[in-house]
């Protein structure tokens, strides 16, 4: 009787304490979660204001992930880098937009004005069909004039393309040459630079083209009219595309400029951080 009555107790004991622990977790648990939440909320609130309060400082941010080389040569000019950096970010797409593989247009893009270069009889052109933005043709023919003093011939064999015609070239690579290759030299539609009507294609569009005086005087003195190429030697492992010495894209004689002084004329670089850049809204309300 007695171990049995014992027995009960230390049931009814422990019985009891376990309730105690129940409530007291019920207790503690809420005001555990809500310490938690607190503790969500307090490490929440540096995120939340993380902006950096300048656009140089915004620049300087954006600039970290850009190879040590560059971002040495920015930094040491920062107060001249940083003010132009501002002005090109402001002008934005579509003239400096960054495109890739990874960063198409829509497919709806088109330039809002294109003009023919049959229009400009000094130009060199292989098609009559040839068009671009009016800025991008002036520009072309201020650089064609300057060649033709030199005695030099501009030959402009490809323009304007419409998503439509690159969806053709590239169809028509694929079945000629395969995947592989079309995947090195033609940009599937929609991240092609020429939909951009800023883009012209010089000579006859072959690696050849490296080897002729045209070339070495576009190396020479392209930006200077605002022109950058868009696939240097030995830098597919960066743009996605072989080598094309014939590939040139109009952006401005001042962010030609700036890419040769701060990115190594790589426009690859430039486009990307400059497209970057015009993606926080301070910049555009910035004093350059
Ligand atoms: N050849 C360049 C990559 C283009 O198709 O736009
Ligand atoms: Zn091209």
């Amino acid at each position: 009787m007695c171990s049995v009555h014992l027995k009960k107790n230390r049931i009814g004991q422990c019985a009891s304490s376990r309730v105690s622990i129940l409530l007291g977790l019920l207790v503690l648990i809420p005001s555990l979660f809500g310490c938690v939440r607190e503790v969500e909320q307090i490490s929440e609130t540096p995120e939340q204001t993380e902006e950096p309060r300048t656009a140089q400082e915004i620049v300087t941010d954006v600039l970290k992930a850009y190879p040590q080389s560059f971002k040495n040569t920015a930094l040491d000019a920062i107060e001249e880098f940083s003010p132009l950096a501002i002005q090109l970010a402001q002008q934005g797409p579509p003239s400096l937009r960054f495109i890739d593989k990874s960063n198409p247009l829509p497919l709806d893009y088109t330039p809002k004005h294109l003009v023919k270069l049959k229009d400009v009889p000094s130009l060199h052109i292989s098609r009559d069909t040839l068009e671009g933005t009016p800025e991008a043709v002036d520009a072309l023919t201020s650089m064609s004039n300057a060649m033709d003093k030199e005695g030099i011939t501009l030959l402009v064999s490809s323009a304007y393309r419409t998503i439509a015609y690159q969806n053709w070239l590239y169809e028509r690579s694929l079945s000629l040459y395969g995947f592989t290759e079309t995947a090195m030299s033609v940009a599937p539609p929609g991240s092609s630079e020429h939909h951009l009507g800023t883009v012209f294609d010089f000579g006859d569009i072959t690696p050849a083209f490296a080897d002729t005086p045209a070339s070495a005087w576009l190396v020479e003195n392209a930006h200077n009219y605002g022109f950058l190429i868009t696939y240097p030697e030995a830098s597919s492992w960066l743009t996605g595309y072989m080598y094309e010495p014939w590939h040139y894209r109009f952006v401005g004689i001042e962010a030609a400029q700036f890419a040769h002084t701060y990115f190594d004329g790589v426009a690859w670089y430039t486009l990307k951080f400059l497209t970057e850049l015009s993606e926080h809204s301070i910049i555009h309300s910035a004093t350059p």
